[in-house]
């Protein structure tokens, strides 16, 4: 099938470049000319596991294509994806401009039949107005379809997620839009769910936000373990295991992030207000999403004391894993409240660069491209991304190299027992503290082998 896709952002390119790889003919499109220049070069602007191989193969078998002409584009296909950003306002609203001006554009060039699909994270009757729009811009007597598609692509795994997905879900208003997105996706072999298109949209919104619940769930009882003395590891064990519950999104750390949870958490507690209804329990998952900052940060004050001039070493700056992307991410709030009581920032990510970061936070960062040297002369170490390089690390060297045995883990990448024999004092989320060496909370000094009181 011959498709356009506008927007080359995450969920465009790996849209796009997966479309290709099934046996579609795509040309993506953009309005930065500067990132349509480097696509058509080979150069990828985000770090995605295997896309840039997607893209090189299936460019160099003109199955795909990259412009900044959406005429081009819009006309020479038949099915049209909107994946331009919608990004959130100061009240947590979805910006839609981007998605009204991409509409306008295509309504006003197409002249035969063609199916609008949206798939960027849009609030529920967001496809009522885009019909709306092309009603009002194109000509008279052109018949168009519009649906939604909504994406469930993880960063990271995306293209696994997009060629084995759970579900596929389509918002459709005729059988004719419903056969053509169903015979688009049928070489995925994958359940397909066809509903109307608010529906559609509700489903992403929903997903998303239950997703973020979780975390925020998990994040709430690891504070109740810390309390008592639990481990919120086996807590999580031992819930996730009831296939009513399930395994995946019990991972406590310090929050989710990225370009996604965050907003669209914001975005449905929006929309959900302005159609009468007050998603109180949304607004109890953010705020409780922001305190797991706050707690992690008390926890660097409890054990350092004074933050001013301390050398802090910090492993992890991207949202998650396998990705270089930083938006929201939990290390962008944690190092600018330390940079704001003038700490010395010592930072190292394996896909994240120093401009990336500096782009995003002002103050003294100092970058590294070496895991062992960023601890060197490090009064603590911080883990703010579980990336599988630092579980595989020399934990004997990393002692000899800071100027005390500190690790803060927002992640529990490490085992508690074998961090106690190694003599670290290790302080991860909702579980016992080992070789504790100051408890402010109950007025105590410990000495060295946590064992008797000083
Ligand atoms: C999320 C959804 O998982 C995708 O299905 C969806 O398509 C995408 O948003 C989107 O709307 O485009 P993503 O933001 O890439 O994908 O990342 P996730 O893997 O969902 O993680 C989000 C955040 O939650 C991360 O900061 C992660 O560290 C955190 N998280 C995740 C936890 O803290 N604990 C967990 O158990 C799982």
């Amino acid at each position: 099938m011959d498709i356009a896709v506008i927007g080359t952002g995450h969920v465009g390119l790996v849209t796009g470049a997966c479309f290709a790889d099934l046996g579609n003919k795509v040309i993506c499109v953009d309005k930065n000319e500067e990132t349509i220049n480097n696509l058509n070069k080979g150069i990828v602007p985000f770090y995605e596991p295997g896309l840039k191989e997607i893209i090189t193969k299936n460019t160099k078998n003109n199955r795909l294509a990259f412009t900044t002409d959406i005429k081009e584009a819009v006309l020479n296909s038949l099915i049209i994806f909107i994946t331009v950003g919608t990004p959130t306002k100061y009240n947590g609203e979805s910006n839609l401009v981007y998605v009204e001006k991409v509409t306008a554009q295509i309504a006003e060039i197409i002249n035969s039949y063609r199916l609008i699909v949206e798939k960027s994270t849009v609030p529920v009757e967001t496809g009522i107005w885009v019909k709306h729009t092309i009603k009002l811009k194109a000509s008279k007597n052109v018949v168009f379809d519009v649906a939604s598609n909504p994406e469930f692509l993880s960063e990271g795994n995306a293209i696994n997620d997009f060629m084995k997905p759970d579900r596929i879900v389509i918002g459709v208003e005729n059988e004719k839009s419903e056969k053509l997105l169903k015979e688009l996706y049928t070489p995925l072999n994958a359940p397909i769910i066809v509903t109307d298109t608010n529906s559609a949209e509700l489903i992403k919104h929903a997903s998303n936000s239950f997703l973020a619940t979780k975390i925020s769930f998990i994040n709430s009882v690891a504070e109740i373990c810390e309390k008592t003395n639990a481990d919120i590891e086996k807590v999580s064990k031992g819930m996730g295991l009831d296939s009513r519950i399930g395994k995946k999104f019990l991972k406590a750390g310090i929050g989710y992030g990225g370009s996604c949870f965050p907003k669209d958490v914001k975005a449905f507690i929006h929309i959900a207000k302005k159609k009468g209804f007050n998603f109180d329990i949304l607004e109890a998952v953010s705020e409780v999403n922001k305190k797991c900052q706050e707690n992690f940060l008390k926890k660097i004050k409890d054990n350092l004391w004074i933050i001013e001039d301390k050398n802090i070493a910090v492993w992890g700056l991207s949202f998650k894993p396998g990705t270089d992307d930083i938006r929201e991410a939990p290390s962008i709030s944690i190092i600018k409240k330390l940079l704001d009581e003038k700490a010395h920032i010592k930072a190292y990510d394996p896909q994240v660069s120093e401009k990336q970061f500096k782009n995003s936070i002002d103050g003294k960062i100092e970058f590294f491209d070496n895991i062992y040297d960023t601890i060197n002369n490090s009064d603590c170490l911080l883990i703010l991304t579980e990336w599988n390089d630092f579980k595989e690390v020399d934990l004997k060297k990393v002692k000899s190299l800071l100027n005390q045995p500190l690790i803060i883990d927002g992640r529990n990448i490490y085992d508690i027992e074998k961090m106690q024999n190694l003599g670290f004092t290790y302080i991860s989320v909702g579980r016992p503290t080992v070789n504790k060496k100051v408890d402010y909370n109950n007025n105590q000094i410990f000495s060295t082998n946590n064992k008797e009181n000083i």
